[in-house]
């Protein structure tokens, strides 16, 4: 893959340095030898640096493309189930009719979590964030599955890909239903697997509701299952690089993604329209996000890899309509005033000149509220949805030559000195 050399001279010396080329995307230089020429790069928040190689997900923030195991995020989007997709990031292609059937079959009965995992639950707060609640129960999960678990043994890294991606959804109505002081849903297997997290979130043992199929499909249609090296895949990643067990792996990457500026901007940005209130103060808000003493931002809008519209935020607009019409709430004044903030923002210079355009998050919250979940659950969807994505890249760092992740730093601390006793300090 090294098609040719980069040069860097430094100190007076050149180096050559590999220039590598993948199937798609920037080449990638190979500095990975510098540190035997004695200094090491410095990239604060990754902005060019690969930290891996990977068959999985590509995205072209200029163009506005996202791509899994090449298939465009639209043609998946309009076309498959959420768990043909999870086939498709776990094993590279999309399953024919019999592994799709064996695949969901294998899923629907893994649903249940162990007995003694409800006892986690007792040791929270009610009122606590169902975030913190999932980090902790999903970790907790290590301790279920440990000593039988060899990372070396493909199967057995299949197998806990398995138990994730088919108990998050349980796990997660868990952390709703404990937080309403309502009875754990046990899951039915004659559901498909949106419906079956509708069941367990909104049913109760008095009485089962009639699940709107336009509202499991856009549950379904949560377009979060993997987007390349973000912040908390690669938080899976460098926790795995250790060689550590997958669930506390999968805990550590919900705990990056709870983080307003990923994952929990779909909650931020519905605190931010209510904030806003009223399409009147629309214009208010806009001038603050532009002044740069003033700290507040406009959530759901902007993304550290897409200079152009989220290709998510395309699809999960329409998601977001079809689901207002089904729910009765088209006129809803939120998304009315969602509209006009979109509209305005798109042709604000600052917003154009720094190519600042709604992402996914500003939509899925729209959704997910229209749909009957409390903010506070919408960072849960997307750990639910993310989870594949997170199993199918801690598996594939596993089953390749990889070295435990340690980044280096720049030291600007104190230079060495001697030890003063307490008595001598002033
Ligand atoms: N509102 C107002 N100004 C913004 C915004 C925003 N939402 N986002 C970026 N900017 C400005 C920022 O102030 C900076 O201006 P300047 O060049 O004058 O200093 C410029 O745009 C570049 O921003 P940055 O913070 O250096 O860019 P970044 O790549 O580090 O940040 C981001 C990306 C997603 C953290 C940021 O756009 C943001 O905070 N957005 C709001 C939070 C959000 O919606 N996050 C969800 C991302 S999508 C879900 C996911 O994939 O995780």
């Amino acid at each position: 893959m090294a098609d040719e050399k980069a040069k860097l001279l430094i100190k007076g010396k050149t180096i050559d340095l590999d220039v590598l080329s993948g199937t798609l995307g920037p080449d990638v230089v190979d500095v990975s030898a510098l540190f035997k020429e004695g200094c090491f790069t410095y990239d604060s928040g990754f902005n060019s640096t690969a930290a891996c190689e990977s068959k999985i997900t590509f995205i072209d923030g200029e163009k506005g493309i996202l791509l899994h195991r090449g298939y465009p995020i639209e043609q998946l989007a309009s076309k498959s189930t959420f768990l043909e997709v999870c086939y498709l990031l776990l094993n590279g292609e999309l399953p024919n009719k019999q592994q799709e059937e064996q695949f969901r079959r294998t899923i629907t009965h893994h649903t249940m979590v162990h007995e003694q995992i409800h006892y986690f639950f007792n040791g929270f707060r009610r009122d606590a964030h169902p975030m913190a609640i999932m980090v902790g129960v999903v970790g907790a999960l290590s301790a279920f599955y440990h000593d039988t678990l060899d990372i070396k043994n493909p199967e057995h890294r299949t197998i806990s890909a398995l138990r994730l991606i088919a108990k998050m959804p349980t796990i997660a109505a868990m952390c709703y239903k404990y937080t309403i002081g309502q009875p754990f849903m046990q899951p039915l297997n004659r559901l498909s697997y949106a419906e079956n997290f509708l069941h367990m979130m909104f049913d109760t043992p008095c009485a089962e509701s009639h699940i709107n199929p336009v509202l499991a499909r856009a549950l379904d249609k949560i377009l979060h299952a993997d987007h390349e090296q973000n912040a908390s895949t690669s938080t899976v990643r460098l926790a795995g690089s250790t060689g550590a067990n997958p669930f506390a792996c999968i805990s550590a990457g919900i705990g990056a993604l709870w983080g307003p500026a990923h994952g929990g901007a779909n909650e931020a940005a519905l605190s931010m329209l209510h904030e806003i209130g009223n399409v009147s103060q629309v214009g208010k808000y806009i001038a603050r996000a532009k002044d740069p003493n003033d700290n507040f931002r406009l959530m759901g809008f902007g993304h550290r890899v897409y200079k152009n519209y989220d290709p998510r935020a395309k699809v999960m607009r329409e998601t977001c309509h079809e689901v207002l019409e089904a729910v009765g709430a088209k006129n809803d004044p939120l998304f009315k005033l969602a509209m006009e903030l979109e509209r305005i923002a798109l042709e604000d210079d600052y917003f154009v000149e720094k190519k600042l355009y709604p992402n996914v998050d500003f939509y899925s919250g729209i959704t997910l509220s229209a749909i009957g979940i409390p903010a506070n659950m919408f960072t849960v969807i997307f750990a639910l949805a993310r989870t594949v994505g997170w199993a199918a890249q801690w598996n594939e760092m596993i089953s390749n030559p990889y070295r435990l992740g340690r980044p280096r730093q720049l030291y600007t601390g104190p230079k060495k000195r001697d030890y003063i006793g307490i008595t001598d300090r002033s």
